[in-house]
């Protein structure tokens, strides 16, 4: 794509400036040759004045502002741009955009956890089982790249998974969302069975997490000696998000003991005691069951909890009465404690965060619970909640604003609402951490703003508004979800892209260009981001929602074919 060449020869001129090309030089030195002596000295002087222009470009580069790396505006007004237009042409380009991310990927830290997208170096922080390459599997496979899916394939099967990096202990929920759940769909893609097998090694060795005294699991497992490691806590995301992966190891293996250990954390958290029915505070006492704290979130630590019980109920084929009731119960109590409505712009919801000891709101909404109006517009279709999907397009146009309004049209990871006191809400005292930025071009600093910008402004490549846009377009049929898709996709090319891959980026009002690169591209971007791009931009029946649950890491599972194995 065109936009790549202009990013990156302005990325790189300092260094082929610093060295002249060779064409130039051997034409010069003809010249010299054939020249006489004012010939000679004009050449001099030319090669003078083209020095002393080096050098002032040269300084305009180290010493400039840092605001020339070209990015789109923040908004790209219809029909300003030679952008693709098709579904097609956009799909393609989400393809490009994973087939460069892979290729640095495969030639900097092939088999490694993660590519350092800035430096081509690379890590392997998830122990070394080369979390980049599992996690990103499946989209290889639905986007079609099928000879780097099979080089894929055949390096996951030498991986030896009863292995970790020495003293590195293995964090249980992050490695079945992304590890087992990412062989999994894998394997039901390929229907290659060494996949399968290296689903169960992976589901095996992280089996000692459930032997605690409640079964409820130890957020840590030590691999190598074979056994988890103890601890007083777990929190509720963690214990309640590796349900429907075990569970689809028992459907495809025959082996129902994965589910049932899965199966028991669900049932004595849904029977602990609640400050609230359907909102469970984060902390989970491994020892006694009980919920701990009043920290209730459908962020951080909270969100995939929620997400799992509708996500069962779907995988079950409706068949879990259970998760229908706790679904439905969390919901409600949401709806009614958690959202509100922001007191300058009447357009923008948001669901803030909950202190249920103190009975305090804080109006903060996280980019992570931008997965939340996908999962309402999701349930309002299988139970028939249409107030759901209501407040799900209200906030996904909250979620989409967090984007829009920044200008390298990037969401930071949270932005903070204000709220009056005469709505029964008191105001966070973390306001008093929260700038202004100016956003929009209105005259009051707070009409123009709706929400204002945490200290925390980076960006590192999140899905979750590009999930729920993919969901909402296939609910609701709406074009623009299409487009606003797209909008974010632009951006993610416009900033974060390297000659590698992708990267985080440090601060999303910042236009600074490079220097905002975190050197940092995790899993996720691979496995959830791109892949629900491309599917936002695919037909609606591939990877129909009819016939696949996808787990919180974007890998699609099938629905189960008959009720309960
Ligand atoms: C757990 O909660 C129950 C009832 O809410 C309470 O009786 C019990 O003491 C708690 N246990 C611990 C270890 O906190
Ligand atoms: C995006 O923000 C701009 C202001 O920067 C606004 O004019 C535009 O309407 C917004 N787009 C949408 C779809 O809301
Ligand atoms: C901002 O949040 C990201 C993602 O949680 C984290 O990796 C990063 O360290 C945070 N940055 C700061 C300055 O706190
Ligand atoms: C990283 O790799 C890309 C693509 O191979 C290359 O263009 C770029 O110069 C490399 N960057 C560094 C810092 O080596």
């Amino acid at each position: 794509m065109a936009a790549d060449d202009t990013i990156y020869s302005e990325c790189t001129a300092a260094e082929p400036l610093l060295a002249p090309r060779p064409t130039l030089g051997s034409r010069l030195k003809r010249r010299w040759y054939r020249a006489d002596r004012l010939g000679r000295a004009a050449i001099v002087l030319l090669a003078l004045m083209m020095c002393a222009a080096l050098a002032v470009r040269i300084l305009v580069e180290v010493t400039g502002p840092r605001d020339r790396w070209p990015g789109p505006p923040a908004t790209i007004p219809p029909g300003a741009d030679d952008s693709p237009e098709s579904d097609e042409e956009r799909r393609l380009a989400v393809r490009a955009a994973m087939k460069h991310a892979w290729s640095g990927y495969r030639k900097y830290a092939f088999g490694k956890d993660e590519l350092r997208p800035v430096s081509n170096g690379s890590n392997n922080k998830w122990g070394g089982w080369g979390v980049t390459l599992i996690d990103a599997l499946d989209t290889l496979h639905i986007m079609e790249l099928h000879a780097e899916f099979k080089e894929a394939v055949t390096h996951v099967t030498g991986v030896d998974f009863s292995k970790a990096t020495d003293g590195y202990t293995t964090p249980f929920f992050e490695m079945v969302i992304r590890c087992l759940g990412g062989l999994l769909s894998a394997y039901e893609m390929s229907l290659d069975p060494r996949l399968l097998e290296k689903a169960q090694q992976v589901g095996d060795v992280l089996m000692p997490a459930f032997g605690t005294s409640t079964g409820i699991p130890y957020p840590r497992v030590d691999v190598n000696a074979g056994r988890a490691v103890p601890s007083d806590r777990v929190c509720i995301a963690e214990a309640g998000t590796v349900q429907l992966e075990y569970w689809k190891l028992s459907e495809l293996t025959g082996d129902p003991s994965y589910h049932a250990a899965a199966q028991r954390v669900v049932d004595i958290l849904d029977r602990a005691h609640k400050p609230y029915p359907g909102l469970y505070p984060i902390w989970v006492d491994i020892a006694s069951g009980n919920l701990t704290s009043g920290q209730i979130t459908f962020g951080g630590m909270g969100d995939s909890w929620y997400e799992y019980m509708l996500k069962q109920y779907i995988y079950s084929r409706r068949s879990t009465a259970q998760y229908r009731r706790m679904y439905e119960e969390s919901i409600d109590a949401m709806t009614a404690r958690m959202v509100q409505r922001s007191i300058y712009d009447e357009n923008m919801y948001y669901v803030g965060d909950l202190d249920a000891t103190a009975t305090k709101f804080s109006p903060r909404f996280q980019h992570l619970t931008c997965f939340v109006p996908g999962m309402l517009a999701l349930g309002s279709r299988v139970l028939d909640r249409p107030a759901d999907l209501e407040l799900a397009k209200q906030l996904t146009y909250t979620c989409f604003q967090m984007y829009n309004l920044t200008s390298t049209g990037l969401s930071p990871e949270y932005v903070q609402f204000r709220d009056s006191k005469d709505r029964g809400i008191s105001p966070d005292e973390a306001e008093a951490d929260f700038t202004t930025v100016a956003l929009g071009a209105a005259s009051s600093k707070e009409e123009r703003d709706g929400f204002y910008l945490g200290p925390n402004r980076s960006y590192i490549l999140r899905p979750e508004t590009i999930e729920s846009l993919m969901v909402l377009y296939r609910v609701t049929g709406d074009l623009k979800y299409k487009e606003w898709g797209w909008q974010i996709f632009r951006a993610i090319e416009a900033w974060t892209k390297t000659p590698a891959a992708y990267s985080a980026y440090r601060d999303v009002t910042s236009t600074a260009g490079r220097s905002q690169l975190t050197d940092s591209m995790e899993s996720f971007f691979l496995a959830e981001t791109l892949k629900y791009l491309y599917l936002l931009f695919s037909p609606a029946d591939y990877y129909s929602l009819d016939e696949y649950v996808f787990n919180t890491e974007a890998h699609p599972f099938r629905i189960m074919r008959s009720p309960r194995p």
